[in-house]
């Protein structure tokens, strides 16, 4: 007899069917809390079978009447390729509960664990082996969620280095969707990461994971369509000893990707327990590169503190002879050539100013030329008779030798020990591709954990220390790696114009104070295109603002300019990394964005390509609880933005010359005049009192 379950966290409810057998059935997702009784009804799906075998369920087995994909699979050396899970019961309350159930056939159990937390939910799954042999799981999805049947459109989120987060829309047909990730880290090209819309209905998915992942959508007989999410296993790789357990990742999954926003912040493990306003950053790498100069580091931060930037990031260089980028990654002792006092002397001149310091590590990483590699060539992940394939000129250390874990952690401890450091910009710059231990058994899986369970480590050893998550820019940026880390580098793109498409889709999965956005030297490093100053800081300014060039090349009329626009970020980030933020889809090539507070509604607006219309459509906010009353025009930056043309009448309403209600400016909106492609200003708008 069936029996339903309701959870329900805030406004996120899940009811789901346990059967007598088989898995639980998904009988419905969303905001509303839901009528258990009245659901316990409802009729299962026969699938052409003599029994019930209902096909909208959590985490499909293969076998038994379901034809669909199976999101768990696996043998006992051929056998017990079926499983069939009975018994459930139902731990926890209705806020977080653990379902669990048993196979007793092939001996394996499983309990999944569902937490919905305010608007989104939490999936995760266990499985065990109970039998006395191996049993090799060939796929186990950390959880799975039904769409209604019809015409659906999925936006998932793809690039390449440098141009991350791309989002692409297509129409679900009726065969598989499949997207499969194998490079070994989250991946610039295929985010864990989708949007689904059906009819009024849009799921959000995101797996919080740093290695290999597949995301499928799978057509049922009835239409409708069932997605599921988890860990991509390399063959052989998830061997499960007698007794031995998988645990997924977790899937969260939402209404609107708006609610992941919160989710991102109360999964984040700030130092002191929350976030403090993101400190301003100067990051050496565009304006150094390898050529770090001690005295010229020094009048860079003595520049930078009087910028108003608050942490100075040492990034690549500084360790054993890294002049370029075909040696020493693994060499973790500071370079006497260019240090020969060691760090010391800077990182006190830059916390002495007032500043943070951090510094850039590759922990994972080896050059074939470093003194690490000569001395442990066995070191880094290899398959035996195959060639060590370089990218950019290294290799990947293997992790899963606990030898190697502890003399990483042992190099970051030596230099988080004795220097003021209080950030880590953890770098990852290549895929895997011959991923073997010394047994030469695939090792992505245990990998992936085992970069965790250091980072963890460091995190455990210096809990005040925040980490940034670089992967040669976005490509270690999920919700798994941000359980110990504070900040993406969201990518090595700096070309605010590329920024546009680049943030636009980043933003849809994490909130914009944890992405890291610099201002950048113009002709920009890696398009050649060049911008005004106002447009680069203009970008940057809603996120985690940082500054990526060299200070002292700045005219005094640049220094004066952009310590400006940092003054007024660091004003507005109180309400740019506050509750309330819009962001609308472009409309001809106009993007915009912002957030609001009690007095105050902040508009940035950047024209990418040159308008096709005559005049951009008025510009209306959309935010459901905009404070009521009316509001006038209280600041524009730059003062004389890059228009095309203005009439007096928008020149009155820009001067803060006309007021106007809350429902004018939702209903009918702000008429702005046409800005010059590559150009942007900001909007101030503040609540008149009284009114
Ligand atoms: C990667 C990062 C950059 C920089 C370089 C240093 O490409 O994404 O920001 O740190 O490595 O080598």
């Amino acid at each position: 007899m069936s029996r339903t379950v309701t959870i329900s966290g805030g406004a996120t409810s899940l009811a789901l069917l346990l059967p007598a057998r088989g898995m639980p059935e998904i009988v419905a997702f969303g905001a509303h809390a839901l009528d258990a009784e009245f659901l316990a009804h409802r009729s299962s799906r026969i699938n052409g079978m003599d029994v019930a075998v209902p096909s909208g369920v959590l985490l499909p087995t293969g076998g038994m009447g379901f034809f669909g994909w199976p999101a768990i699979c696996g043998h006992r050396d051929g056998k017990d390729f079926t499983l069939e899970f009975s018994g459930w019961t139902a731990d926890g309350d209705s806020k977080a509960m653990t379902l669990r159930a048993s196979d007793q056939v092939a001996q394996v159990s499983i309990a999944i664990s569902l937490s919905p937390e305010s608007d989104t939910l939490t999936i995760s799954v266990s499985l065990r082996n109970d039998g006395n042999t191996a049993y090799v799981l060939d796929r186990c999805m950390a959880g799975s969620m039904v769409i209604d049947a019809g015409d659906a459109t999925l936006t998932s989120f793809t690039g390449m280095w440098g141009r991350e987060f791309h989002q692409k829309e297509e129409l679900l047909g009726t065969a598989l969707w499949l997207q499969e990730s194998r490079r070994g880290r989250t991946s610039h090209d295929r985010s864990p990461s989708l949007l689904i819309a059906c009819g009024s209905e849009t799921l959000a998915l995101h797996l919080g994971w740093s290695g290999n992942h597949v995301i499928a959508v799978d057509r049922l007989d009835d239409g409708r369509r069932l997605v599921h999410a988890g860990e991509l296993f390399e063959p052989g790789e998830m061997r499960l000893a007698p007794g031995e357990s998988y645990e997924s990742p977790a899937l969260y999954l939402a209404r609107d990707p708006q609610h992941f926003r919160g989710t991102v912040r109360r999964l984040i493990n700030w130092p002191g327990g929350a976030m403090q306003p993101r400190p301003v950053t100067l990051n050496t790498w565009e304006g150094n590169y390898f050529d770090h100069r001690l005295e010229s580091l020094i009048a860079q931060a003595d520049a930078a503190a009087k910028l108003g930037i608050e942490r100075f990031v040492l990034d690549d260089g500084w360790f054993g002879r890294r002049d370029d980028d075909t040696t020493s990654l693994g060499d973790w002792h500071i370079d006497r050539g260019k240090y020969p006092d060691g760090l010391k002397p800077l990182v006190d001149h830059v916390t002495g100013l007032g500043m943070e310091f951090g510094i850039w590590f590759e922990p994972e990483m080896v050059n074939p030329s470093s003194e690490l590699f000569r001395a442990h060539p066995d070191w880094v992940l290899q398959v035996e008779g195959r060639p060590l394939l370089l990218s950019r000129n290294q290799l990947v250390l293997d992790l899963t030798r606990p030898e190697v874990s502890s003399h990483l952690f042992g190099c970051i401890d030596a230099v988080l020990k004795n220097h003021a450091v209080s950030y880590i910009k953890w770098d990852m710059n290549r895929d895997l591709t011959h991923p073997g231990d010394a047994l030469g058994r695939a090792a992505t899986a245990r990998q992936t954990r085992a970069v965790y369970a250091l980072m963890d480590r460091v995190r455990a050893a210096h809990p005040d220390v925040e980490i940034e998550s670089c992967a040669s820019g976005g490509g270690r940026a999920d919700y798994g790696v941000l359980r110990r880390t504070h900040r993406l580098w969201t990518s090595d793109c700096t070309d605010a114009l590329e920024r546009l498409e680049i943030q636009r889709g980043a933003r849809v999965f994490f909130p914009p104070e944890i992405l890291g956005a610099h201002v950048s030297a113009s002709p920009n490093h890696q398009t050649h295109r060049r911008h005004t100053l106002a447009f680069r800081a203009i970008v940057a300014l809603a996120y985690h603002l940082g500054v990526e060039l060299n200070p002292l090349t700045l005219s005094a009329d640049d220094r004066n300019e952009l310590a400006d626009w940092i003054a007024l970020h660091k004003r507005l980030r109180p309400v740019l990394h506050g509750d309330k933020q819009f962001h609308l889809e472009p409309v001809d090539g106009r993007y915009v964005w912002g957030a609001c507070s009690e007095y105050r509604i902040v508009i940035i607006v950047a024209q990418g390509p040159q308008m096709v219309a005559e005049q951009p459509p008025p510009l209306r906010i959309a935010l459901d609880d905009l404070p009521q009353g009316r509001w006038r025009i209280a600041s524009v930056s730059p003062v004389a933005p890059d228009f095309i043309q203005q009439s007096d009448a928008q020149n009155a309403l820009l001067a803060g010359g006309v007021p106007f209600s809350t429902a004018t400016l939702v209903a009918a909106g702000l008429p702005l005049p046409m800005l010059r492609p590559e150009s942007g200003l900001v909007l101030e708008l503040e609540l008149l009192q009284g009114a």
